[in-house]
Formats: C-alpha cells, sequence, structure tokens
C-alpha cells in the first residue's frame, strides 16, 4: 500500500519505517528539512535500538521515502497517518493539538481521490470530528475517511512493540476503511496480534486512559514502596506477590522516582483537562499526578537524609540522567528537578549517560558529564543509579576497594543482600 507519514519524530519515524519493512512504500515527510536529509543519509534524530539498521535497509530498498513536501506526498498516497506532537499548552494540562490542525487545513486541497486520514498522534476525544468536519468544508465526504488509530510504542523497545503489538485499535465506523486497514495490519495480525475496531472516539480515549492506567499502577506502587521502607518489608516481595494474581498482573510494578517521559505525563494532565471541560472529576488519576510531582520531592529528602544534611561541596554522581534506559529522551526526566534542586544546595553533579552529553545542564556551572564511567564513580560521595541501562547492572564496584561507597539506586537494580555483603552503603527503593 501507499502510504504518507507526516511527522519524524518517534511515533512517525517507527511506524514509517516498519510499514515500509512490512512491504509497503512509504513517504515521511516532515518539514524539518535539515532532518530530511539526514535521514537520507541514515543519521536518526533520536536514539532507539535497532532504527538506524531499519531506515537504511528500507531507505536502500526504495521502499522508505523522506520529503519536505507535503502536498505532493499526500497526492500519491493512499493512507496519511498524521504523527505531529501534541505537547501539553503552556500553563495548562491540556493537549496542544495546533499542529494537527494546521496540518488539516493544509492538507485539504491534496486529496484528489479517495484517502484514509489517520491520527496516530495521541489526541483528545472528539478531535477525529473536528478534523472531519474541517475537511468536509473543502472536500467531498466521500472522497476522505477519518481514523484514529492510536500509537503504543515505548521507547527504547519501539520496534518489538510494533511488530509484536498487543493490540492494534482502529477507530472508524467505515467498513471499507476499516478493511483497508485491516489488510494493512494484516501480517502483525497473522503473528498473533489483536484488531479492534471500535468507534473513533473510544479509539481515541483508549490511547488515554491505557497510559493513565499504567501511570496509575506506578504511582501506587511507589506510595505502596513508601509503607515498605517504614515497616522493614521488601517491595519486590510485593509486586510479585500482587503481580501474580492475573486479575492485577506483574507489570508495571516496579517502583522508582516517579513516571517521567514525554507521554504519562502529558497524557494524564490531557485527560483531566478533557475530563473537566465534560464536568467529570477523575478524582483518581488528580491523584496519581499530585503523586508522581510529590514524589521527587520525596527522593530529594532520602537524598539529603543520606548525606546527613550536608549538601554543601558534595560531589554526587548520577548514572544516567534520560527519562528511562535505552532512550535519550530528556523530556520529563525527574533528574531534570533533582539535580537543579542539589545544585540549589551546593553539590557538585557529574554525570555518566550511555547516550552522552545533555545540552538541558549546559546553563549549570557544577554539573559536568563525565565521559568516562570509572572517573565518575571514583569521584563521588554518593552515587544516583537514576535509570536501568544493562551497563549499569553489570558494573564490578569491587575495583573501588579504598572507597566506601555510598549508592542510591533508584531503579532497584541490584540485589540488596549483594552490595550490602560489599560492605558499600547500598539505599534503594521501597526496600
Ligand atoms: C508509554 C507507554 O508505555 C506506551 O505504551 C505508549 O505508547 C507511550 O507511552 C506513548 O504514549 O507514546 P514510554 O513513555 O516510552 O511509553 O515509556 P514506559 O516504558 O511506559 O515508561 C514510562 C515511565 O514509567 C518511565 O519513566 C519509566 O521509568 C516509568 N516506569 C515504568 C516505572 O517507574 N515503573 C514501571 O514499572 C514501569
Amino acid at each position: 500500500m501507499k502510504l504518507c507519514i507526516i511527522g519524524c519524530g518517534y511515533v512517525g519515524l517507527v511506524s514509517g519505517t516498519c510499514f515500509a519493512d512490512l512491504g509497503n512504500q512509504v513517504i515521511c515527510v516532515d518539514n524539518d528539512f535539515d532532518k530530511i536529509e539526514n535521514l537520507k543519509l541514515g543519521i536518526i534524530p533520536f536514539y532507539e535500538p535497532g532504527l538506524r539498521e531499519l531506515v537504511t535497509k528500507n531507505y536502500d530498498a526504495n521502499r522508505l521515502k523522506f520529503s519536505t513536501e507535503l502536498n505532493n506526498s499526500i497526492k500519491k498516497t493512499d493512507i496519511v497517518f498524521i504523527c505531529v506532537g501534541t505537547p501539553t499548552k503552556k500553563n495548562s494540562f491540556e493537549a496542544d493539538i495546533s499542529q494537527v490542525m494546521k496540518l488539516i487545513k493544509k492538507m485539504s486541497s491534496s486529496i484528489n481521490k479517495f484517502k484514509i486520514i489517520v491520527t496516530k498522534s495521541t489526541v483528545p476525544i472528539i478531535t477525529g470530528d473536528r478534523i472531519e468536519k474541517i475537511l468536509s468544508k473543502k472536500v467531498n465526504k466521500k472522497n476522505f475517511s477519518v481514523v484514529s488509530n492510536p500509537e503504543f510504542l515505548r521507547e527504547g523497545e519501539a520496534i518489538r512493540d510494533f511488530i509484536y503489538p498487543d493490540r492494534i485499535v482502529v477507530g472508524t465506523n467505515h467498513n471499507r476503511t476499516n478493511k483497508i486497514l485491516k489488510k494493512l495490519y494484516g501480517p502483525l495480525i497473522s503473528k498473533g496480534a489483536n484488531y479492534l475496531q471500535t468507534s473513533r472516539r473510544a479509539a481515541e480515549l483508549i490511547k488515554y486512559v491505557s497510559n493513565a492506567f499504567l501511570a496509575t499502577k506506578i504511582a501506587f506502587i511507589n506510595e505502596i514502596s513508601n509503607l515498605c521502607e517504614m515497616t522493614d518489608v521488601k517491595i519486590d516481595d510485593i509486586s510479585l506477590g500482587i503481580g501474580l494474581d492475573k486479575r492485577i498482573g506483574q507489570r508495571f510494578l516496579r517502583p522508582g522516582p516517579g513516571y517521567g517521559g514525554s507521554c504519562f505525563p502529558k497524557d494524564t494532565k490531557a485527560l483531566l483537562s478533557t475530563a473537566k471541560k465534560f464536568d467529570i472529576n477523575l478524582s483518581i488519576i488528580k491523584s496519581v499526578v499530585k503523586s508522581n510531582e510529590d514524589r521527587s520531592d520525596l527522593i530529594l529528602k532520602k537524598i539529603f537524609q543520606i548525606l546527613n544534611y550536608k549538601i554543601h561541596n558534595k560531589k554526587i554522581c548520577f548514572l544516567g540522567v534520560t527519562f528511562k534506559a535505552n532512550t535519550d529522551d530528556m523530556r520529563d526526566s525527574i533528574c531534570l528537578k533533582l539535580i537543579p534542586a542539589l545544585i540549589k544546595k551546593g553539590a557538585l553533579i557529574k554525570y555518566y549517560d550511555p547516550t552522552g552529553y545533555k545540552k538541558e545542564f549546559k546553563n549549570y556551572k557544577n554539573v559536568s558529564f563525565s565521559k568516562n564511567i570509572n572517573s565518575a564513580l571514583e569521584y563521588s560521595d554518593l552515587i544516583i543509579v537514576h535509570t536501568e541501562w544493562n551497563e549499569f547492572k553489570s558494573l564490578n564496584f569491587k575495583q573501588f576497594k579504598s572507597k566506601k561507597l555510598v549508592i542510591f539506586d533508584l531503579k532497584n537494580i541490584y540485589s540488596q543482600n549483594l552490595m550490602t555483603n560489599q560492605n558499600f552503603k547500598y539505599y534503594s527503593v521501597g526496600r
């Protein structure tokens, strides 16, 4: 099939490349000229394991093209996927869908034959209705169909999540459209993916509710981990003990510094904003947002306690600064709250991250990037394990025999027994 993907960010580039890999003809469009030129050279704008190889393979095979030309690209294709960003509006919880709407206004002149317009961007419920209304002012209704097909990719696991999704949700009441999309996703359905056709509004809402539910699980286990710390119970036992109940499930019960990233913080807030418009009180999600926002203060308090409230001139090393492992994404990373607060108290911060230097800290005099993990560790009064990269899991701390290391493991990546037996001062979460 001939597909046009608009927006070469995370969702667009991964989906476009994977669709090409399934044998479709794909044009990925972006208005950032440099990004498009780089993509033609195989330079990927963000870190995602396996993506560069897949882009190169499909670009070389002529199935994947990159362009800045919106209208021509739409004209040449049958299905148009909208994959532009929907960030949180400034000083508000609401999702900013202006990029989507701008695009819709621009594309009407390119609808020269029947086209399926798919929103893969996360958009609030009823956005599809609004898109349809705008397009139908200029285009005959018979010539287009607006569908919601939300994306459930996780950064760092995106290719696998695309190829082996738990479910594919397609929101349309239009039979012809559903048939075409079911065919497009056929190779994934035959590998076992569930295909769910719903109303367009339901599909839009499923995306938000999924992320809100997962965020709730995390906030829930984080609060329970606070209770575990006070009662000498290991959170690992609780996560396993409840997770083995199939109704609860074991995943997303890992405690930590709170959820971050470009999705959970944004989507939980956007859902609250939508609910408010309909005069609905989503009190559980409200508490989840608050609980997660309070979490960094709690972690900070624990850091102060570990350092006996003497922060001035203390050397603190962060292992990993992105919002989670296997990504270079800093959006809503908890350390963007922790590091400035520690600096304010006079701490000296070094950080090591497998994805390199981060511009987010360039204006801080006392924050430096260490290329060498060992020198970063040796330098420190406190080591904070902030993300769960595999290379941190196999670190040989024994080499620092001359020093009694103090480690605060925010991701519980080490065995508590092993660490205390090695004579480290070891702190973790909920145990
Ligand atoms: C999330 C969803 O998992 C995807 O299904 C969805 O498609 C995506 O948002 C999106 O809306 O685009 P992502 O933000 O990439 O994906 O990352 P996750 O792996 O879900 O992690 C989110 C945050 O929760 C991270 O800060 C992570 O460290 C934290 N987390 C996750 C925990 O603290 N504990 C857990 O048990 C799991």
